[in-house]
């Protein structure tokens, strides 16, 4: 079959690579790419934000299933564009996207589902979502309704930083804030993915890096590491996340006639009273999936057509994220990229890129600001890390930046008391 794979982050590849492995699949696609889908996929441009573009793509190039990545299409209605087209695709229609798309829906939805989610109240008016974040206290956690590309939520002890934030978040008439309770305790990402008739297929839990500094500091990212799966979780731990949290959600959008198709991913906090919802998205999250996909052992297609349960090898995946110079706030783009060989030929290692691009002279360069997601596989986590920071030091950026602390075992006991602290904005 041919497969078109919409985005061009790590994500997309990570996913290009495990269907390129897939007996089922004969050409792939991928729209736009970036330096590292081209060597597997054929690159087409595409404006992402365009859902009938998208469509029109995929029905131009023939593709028998299309993969959304990011959430700008799912929530612009790409997926309802591809179907209406006769076609098959993967992810949830706008209706259902919503659950990422609005963070007061998801909260609307969660309740009547009975989620455990923190307690949150929203608000179009200022002086009342003042009066909320005072009601909810220090730490204050401010996110805006929307998707905010980069500037969506804040977490902090500032209260003149909240306020702030309230007041930036509500711009527009249309603007909403979201004020909630401050959660701690360490945080798991399940990916589950959800099949047209409601079967429910977990993935590998996986423990992202939010904050662009080792030990959880300076502002927060798009994601900075992963790893898989948490040595420190409890076996259950999935299937309690499926019975709480993924099954009574896919049920209530259901009831609400606006079914749930796609992949569910639930951002949690382990809280010492039990597990609550941080947030959904309604994608592959990015850059745990390029370490779940690495121990996937089923192809991939039967997975996200859901016939056939997803199977993982034993061991351990982990993935470093090499950011670019200024990265979160202004990445310096454009440089030359050197040592990705030499890093991929490390056993175990998969340099994925994510911002990178061929320059006129066939140079890769940084296009972004998370340029690759150096992973690796072992068989602990211990060695998958011992593999990934070789291959991490064997490439050069001028400017770069990674944390050192990814799959760290001191930090993981550290995030299991609650470690992570308040500080700046998130792009969730
Ligand atoms: P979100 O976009 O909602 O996932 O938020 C981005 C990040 O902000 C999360 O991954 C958390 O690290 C942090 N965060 C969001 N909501 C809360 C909360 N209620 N309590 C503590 N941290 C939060
Ligand atoms: N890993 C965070 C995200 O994909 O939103």
């Amino acid at each position: 079959m041919k497969v078109l794979v919409v985005g061009s982050g790590g994500r997309e590849h990570a996913l290009c690579r495990a269907l390129a492995r897939d007996p089922r699949v004969d050409a792939l696609v991928c729209a736009p790419g970036n330096a590292g889908t081209t060597e597997l996929a054929e690159p087409r441009s595409l404006d992402v934000a365009d859902p009938d573009a998208l469509a029109a793509l995929a029905e131009q190039v023939g593709a028998d299933l299309t993969v959304i990545g990011p959430e700008v299409p799912l929530v612009a209605g790409a997926a309802d564009e591809v179907r209406a087209r006769g076609l098959t695709v993967f992810g949830p229609s706008a209706a259902a996207a919503r659950l990422e798309g609005s963070k007061a829906f998801a909260k609307q939805v969660m309740r009547a589902a009975g989620v455990p989610t923190a307690a949150a109240r929203d608000h179009t008016e200022v002086e009342p979502a003042l009066a909320d974040l005072d009601a909810f206290g220090p730490p204050y956690v401010v996110k805006y309704d929307g998707l905010a590309a980069g500037k969506g939520v804040t977490v902090t002890e500032d209260r003149d930083a909240a306020v702030a934030a309230v007041r930036a978040s509500l711009r527009g008439p249309d603007d909403r804030v979201v004020l909630e309770e401050y959660l701690d305790g360490p945080e798991v990402s399940l990916f589950a993915i959800v099949t047209e008739s409601g079967a429910i297929l977990p993935l590998l839990p996986a423990q992202d890096h939010k904050r662009v500094g080792d030990r959880d500091t300076g502002p927060n990212t798009g994601g900075m590491g992963a790893y898989t799966p948490l040595p420190w979780a409890s076996h259950g731990l999935s299937t309690e996340i499926v019975q709480t949290v993924i099954r009574p959600t896919v049920d209530e959008m259901a009831r609400r006639g606006t079914p749930f198709s796609g992949l569910l991913y639930a951002g949690l906090a382990l809280t010492t009273r039990g597990l609550r919802v941080v947030e959904f998205n309604v994608r592959f999250g990015d850059p745990e999936t390029q370490a779940v996909l690495a121990l996937l052992a089923t192809p991939l297609t039967d997975v996200l057509t859901g016939r056939a349960t997803p199977r993982f090898r034993s061991g351990a995946a982990i993935t470093v994220v090499v950011a670019a110079k200024g990265y979160p706030q202004s990445p310096q783009l454009g440089d030359p990229i050197r040592g990705l060989a030499a890093a991929g030929a490390l056993t175990g290692v998969d340099v994925l890129h994510a911002g990178t691009r061929r320059d006129e002279h066939g140079q890769v360069v940084s296009a972004g600001g998370r340029v690759l997601s150096v992973t690796a596989i072992g068989s602990n986590l211990e060695s998958a890390r011992g593999s990934a920071y070789e291959a991490v030091s064997r490439i050069s950026l001028a400017g770069a930046h990674y944390r050192t602390d990814i799959g760290d075992p001191s930090r993981m006991r550290h995030s299991t008391d609650g470690g992570r602290r308040p500080g700046g904005a998130s792009d969730g």
